[in-house]
């Protein structure tokens, strides 16, 4: 048995922690944004709903989004008629396809991400899991452990019903984890499905074509851990300077979701893209004067990429010139809003964009970045990141 006098002295990590591997994942089967309101209104028979599909249509256009991938499809839909009314009981379906495809989209992108790494995958001390698609007990966590074939032993923690801004927190978690003893290995599990939220439109709940417009199925996997071991090919990507959370004022009520017999309903308020992008400055502001930094067109930008106008509004506000959003609003068109996930995308597309286009570091060749999580609350995760050289 270890003395108490060394469990309190068990030694900390001496370096800051990185992210050592990202591994991501989505479902083969993907819809074009431009085809998906005629998909949509015939597969729920809505076609009858004239002016509610054209003003689906003309939201979809807006969203920027090119693509979007679902683990669900038209046969699953059909075989579910609960799916084609907007509110019926339908709780249990959801239920159990969220609880079979998420543990297994999770392990793909976690299979990626180990191989990446390069080291066995029993170095791995302690596992974050993270979704807002389905609850189950034991949970996604315990299905992914025995996937993977982790260490009994790995330290889970799960973490459900927490939004987009959750990309964030699991890193702010990983951090803690990994710099707080020496040695541990953190694999971060992100996985998300629309078959919570996917349901008929309705011409008296017409704020939630919103919702049908932007989410998307997908799952990312990130490794964090400090020192990384230069004789065993362990590399960072970019190491995770500070962490914050904050909950922005007056905004109560803006996002939200509340799990009924219909399934997950969203609420996204209209002025959501104003609330955070009059927020963002203060975020900053907070983060960076420790460093002397107050120019933000150079430090490079991971943000959520939530919805199309969110991304414009910040750069509106910011001050940002084009191309510093380039990266988030492209794993917006091609994905959709994945909501965890999606920072980590945004994340793995810079450092390889960066290392094609000859950058000198994995962040388009700047030394500081930030990513934001936006999310319920309205809560703004803040990390601020270095890059390292390519
Ligand atoms: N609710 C309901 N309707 C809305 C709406 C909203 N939040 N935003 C826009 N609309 C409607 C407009 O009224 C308009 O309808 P009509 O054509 O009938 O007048 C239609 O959508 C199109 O609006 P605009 O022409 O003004 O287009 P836009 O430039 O605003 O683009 C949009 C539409 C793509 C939805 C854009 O508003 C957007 O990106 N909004 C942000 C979406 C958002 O809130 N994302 C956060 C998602 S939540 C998240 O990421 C975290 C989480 O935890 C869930």
């Amino acid at each position: 048995m270890p003395s108490l006098e060394s469990i309190r002295k068990a030694p900390r990590a001496d370096g800051l922690a990185s992210i050592l591997a990202i591994g991501r994942a989505n479902p083969e089967n993907f819809m074009e944004q431009s085809n998906f309101p005629d998909f949509f209104f015939r597969v729920t028979g809505s076609d009858h709903l004239v002016d509610l599909k054209k003003k689906f249509q003309r939201i979809c256009d807006r969203t920027a989004i090119r693509k979007r991938h679902f683990v669900w499809n038209e046969e699953f839909i059909k075989a579910n008629p609960c799916f084609s009314t907007f509110m019926d009981n339908s709780l249990n379906v959801r239920q159990e396809v969220a609880i079979r495809e998420i543990p297994k989209l999770g392990a793909e992108a976690a299979t990626k991400a180990i191989k990446e790494w390069g080291q066995p995958k029993s170095s791995i001390t302690h596992l974050i899991f993270c979704t807002t698609s389905g609850m189950d007990l034991p949970g996604a966590d315990y299905q992914l452990t025995r996937i993977l074939g982790l260490n009994p032993n790995v330290e889970r923690v799960m973490l459900y019903q927490q939004g987009c801004f959750a990309g964030g927190t699991t890193l702010r978690l990983a951090k803690c984890l990994a710099e707080s003893r020496k040695g541990a290995r953190v694999l971060i599990v992100c996985a998300e499905t629309t078959t919570v939220l996917f349901r008929a439109p309705s011409e008296e709940h017409q704020e939630d074509l919103v919702t049908q417009a932007l989410f998307a199925d997908g799952a990312s996997a990130v490794i964090v851990g400090a020192d990384p071991n230069e004789d065993a090919n362990e590399r960072a990507s970019f190491v995770i300077f500070s962490t914050s959370q904050v909950l922005l004022p007056d905004s109560e009520g803006a996002i939200g979701g509340h799990v009924s017999e219909g399934g997950l309903l969203a609420t996204l308020h209209r002025d959501v893209p104003q609330l955070v992008s009059k927020n963002v400055e203060k975020c900053l502001e907070e983060a960076f004067t420790p460093l002397g930094i107050s120019d933000w067109n150079s430090i490079f930008w991971v943000p959520h990429p939530g919805g199309r106008a969110i991304l414009d509004q910040i750069e509106e506000r910011v001050g940002l010139k084009p191309e510093k959003l380039t990266t988030s609003r492209h794993v917006l068109a091609e994905y959709g809003n994945m909501s965890s996930v999606c920072v980590h995308f945004v994340l793995d597309e810079m450092r390889k964009k960066s290392s094609k286009e000859g950058k000198a570091t994995t962040g388009e060749g700047l030394e500081w970045g930030v990513l934001f999580g936006f999310g319920p609350g309205l809560t703004v995760e803040t990390v601020v990141l270095r890059s390292v050289p390519l």
